[in-house]
């Protein structure tokens, strides 16, 4: 009998977003090979216009494609709001992309008195498939939905300078209308945010969602991987970040670095 080959998948978002995602993937598959673009020349995703995340997800899911992978994982809700039916239109490769709401809404128990509020980056507030979603399954608006436009950069700053205080008050700002509000739970809906999730929840007294888990049993499933049982343990994946000669070079990084 033949050994069967390692299968292998890319995963791309405009920083470190994806991250969160690639951690749990990581945990429950850990003998996948990975390959990862930081599209850190182009960010923050959520400032862009439609057409600008449907280009630059095409040429970064071409890029990914330059490896011999089972499926791409758009480990970034703005880029699967904007890009990910072109992605899968034009590109014959599964894709997994990545949704707050869905998987919040329908598989958290919710209780009397929960108030939940959903947090996205600006794009992705205004992608229709976000709306599409609001409409099918949240039609009398039981939930808010509330951009936080800095967010993300706020967390690629954090973790760029290591500064807890600053982060408390970055937070505080941009998460003030949390309390005011009373909300209870809030659904993490940028790939960014679950890496700070415990930051979040004491600055303003919540308990977040994230859809990691999903995505990362989403993406196992894909690849026809029933049981969660290995044998080999990949330590390391490769890791790209795009700078401005928009030239890859692909390094090994150790995921137990990731943060
Ligand atoms: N992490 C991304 C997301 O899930 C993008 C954040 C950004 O670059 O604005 O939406």
């Amino acid at each position: 009998m033949g050994q069967k080959k390692a299968q292998s998948i890319g995963i791309f978002d405009s920083g470190i977003g994806g991250f969160s995602i690639l951690k749990k993937i990581h945990e429950l598959a850990p003998d996948l090979n990975v390959y990862y673009i930081a599209d850190n020349s182009f960010a923050p995703y959520g400032n862009k216009s439609k057409e600008q995340i449907v280009d630059r997800s095409l040429y970064i899911a071409n890029e990914l494609l330059k490896f011999d992978l089972d499926l791409i994982v758009v480990a970034c809700n703005t880029a699967t709001g904007m890009a990910i039916d072109t992605l899968r239109e034009k590109i014959d490769i599964p894709f997994v992309g990545v949704e707050p709401f869905v998987n919040a809404l329908s598989k958290h128990k919710w209780k009397e008195g929960d108030k939940g509020c959903v947090i996205t980056t600006d794009l992705m507030s205004k992608s229709e498939r976000f709306t599409r979603l609001i409409d099918r399954l949240d039609p009398n608006k039981h939930f808010s939905y509330v951009v936080t436009p800095n967010l993300a950069s706020i967390i690629e700053d954090f973790f760029n300078t290591k500064n807890e205080q600053k982060l408390k008050l970055e937070l505080e700002k941009e998460l003030s209308f949390v309390k005011k509000h009373s909300y209870t739970h809030l659904i993490l809906g940028c790939t960014h945010y679950p890496l700070i999730d415990s930051f979040i929840e004491s600055v303003t007294g919540t308990i977040t969602l994230s859809p990691c888990l999903y995505v990362a049993n989403r993406t196992l499933s894909l690849l026809g991987r029933e049981s969660q049982q290995v044998g080999a343990v990949n330590s390391s994946f490769q890791f790209a970040a795009t700078t401005s000669d928009d030239v890859l070079r692909f390094v090994s990084k150790d995921f137990s670095n990731l943060p």
